[in-house]
């Protein structure tokens, strides 16, 4: 169906395709990981279209070529969980795959016989080299990524760092993340911020207009994220990094559920802060994930704690250290940050371009069939739409038919107003079901899955 070969001035691979829509790489384009396709054009390309993408590491050759599309076999192969259940709550959590298992659970076995402060020192670049692979799926520098033990943390360590001042401002959507509408409550009572919601648009997503409308009465901050928690939305997140930046205020992005999902970069986004899990779309262990922070605001922010390793001190005084250490303590577990790093390294083994492509054709998808059901309505709102797949069916306790569904081998979560209070209450939803599919899942899976729902529906 193409070709592949080295194009060896950039390390990178050059395929054939059948319409292909190829878009010239600039200069930056070449820093980060590239999708390429030369074929008909002068300069490296980027190549987006449905059939399509090699994903390639600029300076080293990848282990693995997946070519223009997933090798669905291969990587359900190396998720044991897929051979027993369907596994829908990727939102939640998603499955590991077998070499991040292996990294961990080696590591702890490597632990438990060297001991782990001789073994950290042993394998000290293999900790290095997390950072860089986490560095390289968002475009950053490897000094601008701290470690942290969750999402929430690392947005809180970006959040609570800022300065705010009675009457600065913040800006936000409806559809925030229960614990982030948390922190702007308690500093609105601590600090006196106000917190403004901006409107959606016609589709649901953010409205821009209405951003462009409040940041030109000034705000500190907006903060908003990326893909809700309770719907298969994508916010324009580049779009709103443009704008934040056109009014002088800084920009924290909730990547939570779309790092691992699609393509990301910072540079793109202009965001000065993203948070995100590794436990969701990149397929890592629980208790992982990361922050990335603008180095240039980064000598302005001062972390709501810090110990001796963000800080050096003397009998007097401390100084932040002015790198990623700033965001961090001095413990985590190695086994799991390393871990991320090997989820990492595999999604972005099969590219992250290829990987968005097949989640959105498999959420299409899964919307469509459930659209067919009698008493099921989809409820995503957006222009572009992910993995997360959210409905309600009539006349169904969501709770008990999610129980139904995980006894008959289907994981799927249900969304209530606890996880997005101000987007549930305002669409008067008490709760919706929510089925998040990921590349490893098959159309056979959704085949099933719908008669399933259909079963418990008429034994209802
Ligand atoms: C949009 C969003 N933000 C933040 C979080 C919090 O992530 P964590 O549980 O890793 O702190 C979640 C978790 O579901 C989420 O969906």
């Amino acid at each position: 169906m193409f070709s592949v070969h080295w194009w060896e001035k950039f390390d990178i691979v050059e395929f054939r395709a059948p319409s292909c829509v190829a878009k010239e790489l600039d200069e930056s384009d070449t820093k980060v990981a590239l999708d390429i396709c030369t074929v008909g054009h002068s300069k490296p390309c980027r190549a987006t279209g449905d059939i399509l993408d090699l994903h390639v590491r600029k300076r080293e050759v990848p282990r693995t070529i997946w070519g223009n599309m997933i090798n669905v076999q291969k990587v359900r192969e190396q998720t044991p969980g897929c051979e027993e259940r369907i596994h829908f709550n990727n939102a939640g959590s998603s499955l590991p795959p077998t070499p991040v298992v292996d990294t961990v659970v080696g590591y702890l076995r490597e632990e438990a016989r060297v001991g782990g402060y001789e073994l950290a020192a042993l394998r000290e670049e293999d900790l290095e080299r997390t950072y860089e692979t986490l560095a390289r799926l968002i475009g950053a520098d490897p000094q601008a990524v701290s470690r942290a033990e969750n999402a929430t943390r690392a947005w809180d360590m970006a959040f609570y760092s800022v300065d705010f001042q009675r009457g600065d401002t913040i800006l936000t959507t409806f559809t925030e993340y229960c614990a982030n509408y948390v922190a702007y409550l308690q500093m609105r009572k601590k600090r006196g911020i106000r917190i403004e919601v901006v409107d959606d648009d016609d589709s649901g997503q953010l409205d821009l207009g209405d951003l462009e409308r409040k940041l030109k009465r000034g705000a500190k901050m907006v903060t908003i994220n990326h893909i809700p928690t309770n719907s298969g939305l994508v916010n324009p997140a580049e779009e709103v990094g443009k704008l934040s930046k056109e009014f002088g205020s800084m920009y924290l992005l909730d990547a939570c559920q779309s790092v691992g999902q699609l393509p990301l970069d910072v540079e793109k986004l202009r965001c000065d802060f993203l948070s995100t899990t590794g436990r969701k779309f990149l397929r890592a262990p629980r208790g992982t994930g990361f922050l990335y922070m603008r180095p240039e605001v980064l000598e302005d922010l001062e972390p709501p704690f810090l110990d001796a390793w963000a800080a050096s001190y003397t009998e007097d005084d401390y100084t932040p250290h002015l790198d990623r250490r700033r965001f961090e303590t001095f413990e985590f577990s190695h086994a799991n940050f390393l871990g991320l790093g090997a989820a990492t390294e595999y999604a972005m083994d099969i590219g992250l371009n290829n990987i968005w492509s097949r989640v959105q054709n498999l959420s299409r998808n899964l919307r469509d069939r459930l659209s067919e059901i009698d008493g099921i309505g989809v409820r995503d709102l957006g222009e572009t739409k992910c993995g997360i797949v959210t409905f309600e069916v009539d006349g169904v306790d969501h709770t008990q038919l999610k129980d139904k569904l995980i006894s008959q081998g289907v994981n799927v979560s249900v969304t209530s107003q606890f996880n997005a209070l101000l987007d549930m209450k305002r669409r008067g939803f008490v709760s919706l079901m929510r089925a998040s599919v990921h590349y490893y899942n098959t159309t056979e899976e959704i085949d099933r899955f719908v008669d399933i729902l259909r079963m418990l529906q008429q034994s209802e």
